[in-house]
Order: structure tokens, then C-alpha cells, then sequence
């Protein structure tokens, strides 16, 4: 079948809102370890109240900071506020800080929406000199100009007149708020501010516009992806990525028992997990923990955590015996964001971590999802163009359905492991250190694995050659 959707929804994987949530509360919990210390009291700011990046406001608050979201559309601000995912909404820059600085010096997590745009947010806290310390930004600069990034300087109505009647100056417009976007950034980030990409394009885009978002020596970004930063060392490389199921009884009290698994499971698994994991582990035992509270199922009974091959499989295998057993009433399907270890080629995204070239070849979405359909996978999905677009990256998916049979608890061994394994061995080609202290743990753990590890070769000798 070919259709258009492209990461979840391409392979009948979209489980709402509650992925995004969780991937964005891990990624802010480690931005803050990044600079030390807990994260109460730690203010974040970013833009974005849209599909996705609506989430941000709600995963602040889950990590615990004090979060503020600049959104120019009142449709989209207003929609987060009714749902209870935004704390309080301000217009007026004053206020808004005079009501942040409260929650900031009682160290209490909240959650606050700028009605307006971004860029007018960044230079006010450049100029007042406040200090931030984790910003980032998810508006859809994917899409730049049909909607996805809104400039400074034009309200929102005259913005929608303008791309529609002269494209050429909203262009020029987009690129002229980019570059005042950057600059505030820098001055804030020159201070001690933390900032990353959200997977939104904003370096290349703020790159093409001419903005200031070089390093010195003009070689790369000035500013790290979240997947260089954080993603990508502290999970992909260690085989940690969005594991989810759907229990398709549709029945909540499935869901609830597979979570009560899921959480006895990590909690076996964590305590004799190596200290590498642990923090890992921990996050997702929390997250598990919480889970119902979150009010995050829309639709299909759905569960996300981030777990490596180890716990997918544990899990999963649990999950299949409780289904034969009749403990949990119906099969339930496995699958993944692709938005994780193996299944995604994307140099300026979920491969942006890997440094050895090979990130600009699109060979390992494609051996993972033939490798899955091989070993047992109910479906598999390839497709191109997911989250950062046409052309940029390739990725792909899979579904299993598991029924409580012999013959699935088979299959998901022999698929899982493959699906986790395949991208951490292509990590550990490139010698991510995460990644090669996973790949031997996993030969250790399973002997018939067998795969080639780098030869690494001192830094000085190879720079002596070119
Ligand atoms: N990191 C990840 O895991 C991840 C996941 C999903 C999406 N994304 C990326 O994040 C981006 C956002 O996704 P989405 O689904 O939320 O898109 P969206 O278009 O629904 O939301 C973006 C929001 O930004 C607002 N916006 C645009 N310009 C603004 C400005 N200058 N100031 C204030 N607000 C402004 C828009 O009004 C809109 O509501 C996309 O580029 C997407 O590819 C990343």
C-alpha cells in the first residue's frame, strides 16, 4: 500500500499526543542534567502550541521546571489552555515575568504560555538581561513558508494576507525574524543558557536565512540537535527508544495491567542493570509509574516508555504470556515511533549523531524494516520524509500483533532483537561510545551475535596523515 503518512502514522503507530509528551519530558529531564542539578526552579523557554510542539508545556511541567511557550495563533494557545496543558496564558511581557519569577523562586513546576510571538519573547530577555537556562524552539520551520514560521513585526491575520498575496516579501520577512531570532539567542546563550534544536529545522532554516548560527571556524551549527545532545548519546546509542503498544480489546483495564507489567519488568530488569542504564531505567520506571495520572490515552488504550532490547523484549514476552493466560483479554500490537535507534536515516535528526559519514546514506531504516518483516513482523512501513522533510530522511516502522501464541513469543525474540540491535551496530561502526559499550553487552548477553567492532585509532595519528 503507499499512502502519505509519514513517521507514527505510517505504520498505524500514532498513539496521540502521549509520544511526543514523553519524548519531549525525557529530553528536557536531560537539558537540565546537562548543566547540573535538579530542574526546579530551571526556566525553559521555547514556541510552539501546535500538534506536536503543544506538548512542551506539559512535559515541562512533568520534568518540573517553569516553562514558557510562545505561540502567536490564539486558536492553538487557547486550545492547550482549555485542555489544562498550559498553566496560565499572559500577552504582556511584564506580567508574564513578574508571575514566572514567583513559581521560579518557589521552585514550583509551571507551566506558562506567551501570546505573541517568539521573537519579541527572546529580545525581551535579552535585553532585560534575564536568565534562562534551556531554550529551545518547535514552531514548523520544516514549512517555512506556507504557515509553519511566523515574523516579527506582522500580526498573525496580516502574516496568514501576506503569504498568500506576496510570498516574496513574507520570505524575506521570515528571514529577517530568524536573524533577530538568532541574535537574541546568542546574547542569552553567551550567558550561560542551554539551547538545543527540537527537530525543527530552526538551524538550517536560521542557516539559510543568514543568521549568525555558525561555530567560528564556519564547519557546523553553533548549537547542538536534541539528538546529538541528548537523544542520541544518553538513549539511541544505548538502544533506548519509544517502545509502545495498543491493547486493541480497547479496554482500559488491559491497558492498566500491561502498564503494571511493563513497570514490574523494568524494575527486575534495574536492579542489576549496569551504571550506565541506570538513569535510563529510572526515568521510565517514573514515567510508567505516573502514566494514568497523565490522562494521555486519547482513543486507542496506548502506552509509550523507553526501553533497549533487553526490556522491549522481557516486556513484550510478559505481555503475550498474560494474553495466553486470558489476564489480559485481547492481542496486543507492538511498535515503535520511528523516531528511535534503528529505524531512521536522518542526518539532521535521529542520525545526527553519527559522525563517520554514514549518517548521509539511507541503508539502515531500509535493513531494519526488511530484517523486521523477515523475523516475524506482522507489517513493516517504509517512508520518506517524516517530521523534517522531502528529502531529508528515510524511516520505517513496524507493527506485530502479539496473540498469546508459542509461535509469537518466538517471533518477538528473534524480531526485537534484530530491530534494537541493527542501529546500535551501525553506532558502533562509528564509534559512539554508548553505542560500542551496548553492542558488547549484547554479544555478552547473546553469543551467536557476532558484530565487527571498530578499530580505533588515535586522533593524532589520523590527523598526521591528512
Ligand atoms: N523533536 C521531535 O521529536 C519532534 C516531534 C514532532 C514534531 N517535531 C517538529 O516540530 C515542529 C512543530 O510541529 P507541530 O506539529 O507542533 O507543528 P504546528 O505547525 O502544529 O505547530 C507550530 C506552532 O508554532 C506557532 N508559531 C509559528 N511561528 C511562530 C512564532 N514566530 N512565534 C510564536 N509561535 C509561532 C504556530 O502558530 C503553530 O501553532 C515541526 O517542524 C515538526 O517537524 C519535532
Amino acid at each position: 500500500m503507499t499512502q502519505y503518512g509519514q513517521m507514527t502514522a505510517g505504520s498505524y503507530m500514532y498513539i496521540g499526543p502521549q509520544g511526543i509528551v514523553h519524548g519531549t519530558t525525557i529530553t528536557v529531564l536531560n537539558a537540565a542534567r546537562k548543566l547540573g542539578g535538579g530542574t526546579a526552579g530551571k526556566l525553559f523557554i521555547t514556541a510552539g502550541l501546535g500538534g506536536m510542539s503543544g506538548a512542551q508545556p506539559k512535559a515541562g511541567d512533568i520534568a518540573g521546571v517553569v516553562s514558557i511557550t510562545a505561540e502567536i495563533n490564539p486558536a492553538a494557545t487557547q486550545k492547550r489552555f482549555e485542555q489544562g496543558w498550559v498553566d496560565e496564558v499572559h500577552d504582556n511581557l511584564d506580567e508574564l515575568f513578574a508571575a514566572v519569577n514567583k513559581a521560579r523562586d518557589a521552585k514550583i513546576a509551571r507551566s506558562f504560555a506567551y501570546q505573541g510571538n517568539v521573537v519579541d519573547l527572546w529580545e525581551y530577555c535579552a535585553e532585560k538581561g534575564i536568565h534562562v537556562d534551556l531554550g529551545s524552539d518547535q514552531t514548523s520551520l520544516h514549512n517555512p513558508w506556507a504557515g509553519g514560521y511566523y515574523p516579527v513585526g506582522v500580526s498573525f491575520e496580516d502574516a496568514k494576507i501576506m503569504m498568500a498575496e506576496k510570498p516574496e516579501l513574507f520570505k524575506e520577512k521570515v528571514q529577517e525574524s530568524l536573524r533577530r531570532h538568532v541574535a537574541a539567542v546568542n546574547k542569552l546563550t553567551a550567558k550561560g543558557m542551554y539551547f538545543f534544536d527540537y527537530g525543527n529545522a530552526f538551524l538550517l532554516e536560521s542557516s539559510r536565512a543568514g543568521a549568525d548560527i555558525w561555530n567560528k571556524d564556519k564547519t557546523a551549527f553553533r548549537y547542538p540537535s536534541y539528538v546529538q545532545d541528548i537523544m542520541g548519546p544518553m538513549c539511541f546509542d544505548y538502544g533506548f527508544g519509544p517502545f509502545r503498544w495498543v491493547c486493541t480489546s480497547g479496554k482500559p483495564e488491559d491497558l492498566d495491567k500491561s502498564d503494571h507489567i511493563a513497570m514490574e519488568v523494568l524494575g527486575e530488569i534495574a536492579a542489576t542493570a549496569p551504571a550506565e542504564i541506570q538513569q535510563q531505567m529510572h526515568d521510565n520506571i517514573q514515567w510508567i509509574r505516573g502514566a494514568k495520572e497523565n490522562h494521555l490515552v486519547v482513543g486507542s488504550q496506548a502506552r509509550i516508555l523507553y526501553a533497549d532490547c533487553e526490556g522491549r523484549t522481557k516486556i513484550a514476552a510478559r505481555f503475550n504470556e498474560a494474553i495466553r493466560k486470558g489476564e489480559i483479554s485481547a492481542p496486543i500490537v507492538l511498535g515503535r515511533d520511528h523516531h528511535d535507534v534503528s529505524g531512521t536515516d536522518s542526518p539532521f535528526r535521529e542520525t545526527s549523531n553519527i559522525y563517520d559519514g554514514s549518517n548521509r546514506c539511507a541503508d539502515m531504516a531500509v535493513q531494519n524494516v526488511i530484517g523486521d518483516s523477515f523475523r516475524g513482523a506482522t507489517w513493516v512501513s517504509i517512508h520518506n520524509g517524516g517530521g523534517v522533510g522531502w528529502g531529508e530522511v528515510i524511516n520505517g516502522g513496524f507493527g506485530m500483533v502479539l496473540d498469546g501464541s508459542e509461535d509469537c513469543d518466538r517471533r518477538l525474540h528473534m524480531m526485537l532483537h534484530w530491530d534494537v540491535n541493527n542501529g546500535i551496530s551501525r553506532r558502533s561502526w562509528a564509534r559512539n561510545e554508548g553505542a560500542m559499550f551496548a553492542i558488547k553487552r549484547a554479544m555478552d548477553i547473546c553469543p551467536e551475535l557476532k558484530v565487527t567492532m571498530p578499530n580505533l585509532v588515535d586522533d593524532s595519528i589520523l590527523e598526521g596523515l591528512f
